[in-house]
């Protein structure tokens, strides 16, 4: 966290806010915790609370339903993080998956090289004291791992690099068991294991991250009109989840930045203090990923189309995220510290979350916690509604402090079950970011919430 301790997030009509207050907010309230904490912690690995495996699942979820069980030619599989060793070989990993660093001879920091900026690299200048640069060396970012317990008969092999290569090694044995056909796609969610040398920025840049990917699968002459329909349509799904839609763009990697895989690649970034930001790639990755697999294993991962006959080498165009860097980048959009109002006179701290992916969907809150009739009807209804959607009972501290609580964790609605409600069956509901209320019968509390916290959109 140090090199963005000093900085502030957000642009335009939003209050900058410092990242420690994302990180704090974070432990505090359960989202993320450093990994290992009481043994000192590593760099770049965090652990998630219960209010963050909420909203990972949730983001996860939202995915999945989005790009595998709203298109009929699109599959999911869940591949192991563990692979044969050469399977890194045909990717290209083991040869060319590298950072470059330099060390400054003067106040010892390291760099990489593709982050210094123009001049320094040029001058052999430290960015930070001015001081002479050493040569860059190359490093591997492939976490190593081995397979078998007797020694010497080991097999060195690799943690996945990046998520997506179970998807071409299992490509053959998909379509031969799920009667699909180009074009087609399939997706993934799951771990991929970096050796960063430069790991920081919270959850940006990890060494134990999540990516999703699509793998799109397309005769070559296709392969413009679906790329250009990938990058589109994911750009809309990151437009679709924040509220700074302003903060969203797509930029081209230049030809020194492309990936060895890719021909060409966008990136769809997000402007934080840090600048702006990769949030997903979408690549055009060509036969690279099918041919060189065919070549290494000796299998002919070549496809013949049904009807024409003809036998090609699909290409394939990758649409590539981070879990991670969907949670931090949804946290940041939504932060927001409102100063004292007519409607709040404290002031408050509120996650401006889209209700869909908001960790709790609703706080169940009896307006005292000594009328045991006002317990036994908020009890009733949060029992009633935990099993349709996440939903909090609390009856601690005052009712303002309550709706506190739940709008800096990001619950879109609070129920009120007050006096009036043991007279006619009504209740009060309140919206987190108007902060208004209105009443409602209580029969009616669960078809009002699902109607809102439930998916309804089309990207
Ligand atoms: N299969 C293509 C691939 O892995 P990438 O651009 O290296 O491409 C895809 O990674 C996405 O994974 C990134 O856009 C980012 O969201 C996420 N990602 C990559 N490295 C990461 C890291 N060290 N920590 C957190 N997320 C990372």
């Amino acid at each position: 966290m140090t090199q963005t301790e000093e900085q502030t997030l957000s642009t335009g009509d939003t209050p900058h806010v410092p990242i420690e207050k994302i990180v704090s907010l974070c432990k505090r309230r359960g989202f993320v915790y450093p990994n290992s904490e009481i043994y000192g912690g590593v760099s770049g690995i965090y652990d998630f609370g219960p209010l963050g495996v909420e909203l990972r699942n949730n983001i996860r979820r939202f995915w999945w339903w989005s790009m595998v069980q709203t298109n009929d030619n699109v599959v999911g599989i869940e591949g192991s993080i563990i692979t044969h060793p050469r399977v890194w070989e045909a990717s290209g990993h083991v040869e060319n998956f590298v950072d470059r660093l330099v060390d400054c001879k003067n106040c010892k920091r390291r760099f990489r090289v593709d982050h210094l900026p123009e001049e320094n690299v040029k001058q052999n200048k430290c960015p930070v004291c001015g001081g002479e640069l050493t040569e860059p060396r190359k490093f591997n970012l492939m976490m190593e791992t081995y397979i078998g317990v007797v020694e010497g008969e080991r097999m060195k092999t690799y943690l996945r690099g990046e998520a997506c290569q179970n998807i071409y090694l299992d490509y053959d044995n998909v379509l031969k068991s799920s009667r699909v056909q180009i074009p087609f796609g399939i997706c993934q969610i799951g771990k991929a294991f970096r050796n960063e040398v430069t790991p920081g920025n919270f959850l940006f840049r990890q060494r134990e991250f999540e990516q999703w990917d699509l793998q799109f699968f397309v005769h070559p002459s296709e392969m413009q009109q679906w790329f250009d329909y990938w990058k589109e349509r994911r750009f809309e799904w990151y437009k679709s989840i924040i509220n700074h839609k302003d903060r969203l763009r797509f930029r081209p990697h230049g030809p020194d930045e492309l990936a060895h895989y890719a021909k060409q690649a966008f990136d769809v970034e997000y402007q934080t203090v840090l600048g702006w930001q990769e949030w997903e790639g979408i690549h055009w990755r060509q036969d690279w990923d099918l041919s060189r697999h065919s070549e290494y294993s000796g299998q002919d991962l070549s496809y013949t189309d049904p009807e024409t006959k003809e036998r090609y080498i699909p290409w394939i165009v990758e649409t590539s995220g981070g879990v991670d860097r969907t949670f931090l980048n949804l946290l940041i959009d939504a932060y927001e510290e409102e100063p004292p109002s007519g409607k709040d006179k404290e002031g408050r701290t509120v996650l401006h979350l889209n209700p869909i992916l908001a960790p709790v969907k609703v706080a169940v809150l009896p307006l005292q916690k000594n009328k045991e009739e006002l317990v036994t009807t908020a009890k009733e209804l949060h029992h009633k509604l935990r099993r349709l959607m996440v939903s909090q009972y609390d009856e601690v501290s005052n009712i303002g402090r309550r709706y506190r609580r739940q709008d800096e964790i990001g619950t879109p609605f609070c129920v009120t079950i007050d006096f009036t409600t043991l007279e006619d069956q009504t209740v009060t509901v309140r919206e987190r970011d108007s902060m208004s209320q209105i009443r409602l019968p209580i029969n009616e509390v669960p078809a009002y919430l699902l109607e809102r916290v439930r998916w309804d959109y089309s990207v």
